[in-house]
């Protein structure tokens, strides 16, 4: 720890620091886990940082994208296209046009209308791209609203009502290529049943396509492996072996069907943090107030979610433990990173680490105030 304070003393805080030996460490053990070589995209929009894709990419892993501009950053960090997989309920044209262009593997398609589209450009440029439907199944994560995504009130995916309609209609657009069905139905998923209700959920699915006689060869599960937030250090890396576990002992895939998944978080989540400084420490009625240069436009995910990230002063050996509401410099009162938190007694200028920022982190940061943007250093 002594010799990366040092490092962290000569760098401009915040900052986002990233443990590349941990996140190797994590891919190694996904692919170990990962026995029957399905097929796992790496969700783009958890972080995009090129030194972590590079690892990403080197670990065998393809991509998932949620617009033009990711398909667009994946291809220049050197991803195969025909590893990418587009999905989002608002795709436009331009990025249709784009994905089609580039060979993309699939367009993971949320609405009827949108089969349409795909089909008419598809039809000017003379292509047939892949796609997979994506399925809103009725299944509740059980994870923040905000970040659930299978329920019928969620914008996401065609719902089972509209499946045979939309089967009906790809018969008889002739410029696209109906692979597979694709679900995705929250993220930071921490109760494994939840994915055993979708796994049995989708044979039911894949039951009513056999008895209209379409038999898919591709099959996509989404991600939303969840991550320890309140204990970094002992569950660093997910339990990847029960995960896949629980698809293995219950999906009843197809001969030959190919299983994808679209992991984000449960990769890169616990290997970055958000360092940032003490600026005040300051008494208000019963309240200690440690106010740090980080705020929620470094991190939203506090602000947004309700999300706890532990944070711990990294600079002080005291042994004096203080209860801290821990704030950023932003003007909203929203801007608070942790309520009560009991730290070793902290000064200005101590630093603090948030932990587990690897997702959902640096590619959500923002100017608001006109703050300036984080920047993100790695240890090798
Ligand atoms: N596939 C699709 C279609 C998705 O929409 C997402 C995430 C993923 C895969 C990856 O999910 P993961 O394995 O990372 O849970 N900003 C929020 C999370 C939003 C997730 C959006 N979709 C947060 O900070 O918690």
């Amino acid at each position: 720890m002594k010799e990366l304070l040092t490092r962290f003393s000569e760098l401009e805080t915040p900052f986002y620091w990233y443990d590349l030996q941990l996140l190797d460490d994590t891919l190694a053990a996904l692919n170990k886990a990962n026995t029957e070589d399905y097929h796992v995209h790496y969700a783009l929009k958890a972080n995009n940082n090129p030194k972590i894709l590079e690892r990403i990419r080197k670990a065998g892993l393809g991509i998932d994208c949620v617009s033009g501009g990711e398909v667009k950053h994946a291809l220049e960090q050197g991803f195969d296209p025909s590893h990418i997989v587009l999905a989002g309920v608002g795709k436009t044209d331009q990025e249709i046009a784009y994905a089609i262009d580039q060979n993309i593997f699939s367009f993971n398609v949320e609405s009827i209308e949108e089969l349409v589209v795909i089909n008419e450009i598809a039809q000017s440029k003379g292509k047939r791209p892949n796609i997979s439907i994506r399925i809103n199944p009725a299944i509740d994560a059980g994870t923040h609203h905000k970040i659930t995504t299978g329920t019928k009130e969620n914008k996401f995916g065609i719902s089972d009502e509209d499946l045979f309609a939309s089967v009906d209609l790809i018969k008889s657009l002739k410029n696209i290529h109906f692979i597979g069905v694709h679900y995705h139905i929250g993220s930071q998923i921490t109760d494994l049943t939840r994915f055993k209700n979708l796994a049995i959920r989708i044979n039911e699915i894949q039951q009513g396509l056999i008895d209209k006689g379409i038999e898919l060869p591709h099959l996509n599960v989404g991600g939303g492996l969840g991550i320890d937030y309140l204990n970094p250090d002992g569950n660093a890396i997910p339990d990847f072996e029960h995960y896949f576990k629980v698809f293995r002992d219950n999906l009843k895939l197809l001969e030959g069907q190919e299983l994808h998944f679209e992991l984000g978080r449960s990769i890169v989540g616990q290997c970055g943090s958000l360092i940032t400084k003490v600026l005040y420490v300051k008494k208000s009625g019963q309240t200690n107030f440690l106010i740090v240069d980080a705020g929620m436009t470094d991190l939203m995910r506090p602000a947004l979610y309700d999300a706890q990230h532990l944070a711990q002063n990294i600079s002080s050996d005291s042994e004096t433990q203080v209860s801290y509401d821990v704030v950023g410099p932003v003007c909203e009162s929203s801007d608070v990173f942790n309520k009560g938190l009991v730290l070793p007694e902290s000064k200005r200028g101590d630093l603090i680490a948030i932990r587990s920022a690897g997702a959902y982190g640096e590619t959500m940061k923002n100017e608001y105030n006109l703050r300036p943007l984080a920047q993100g250093y790695y240890s090798e």
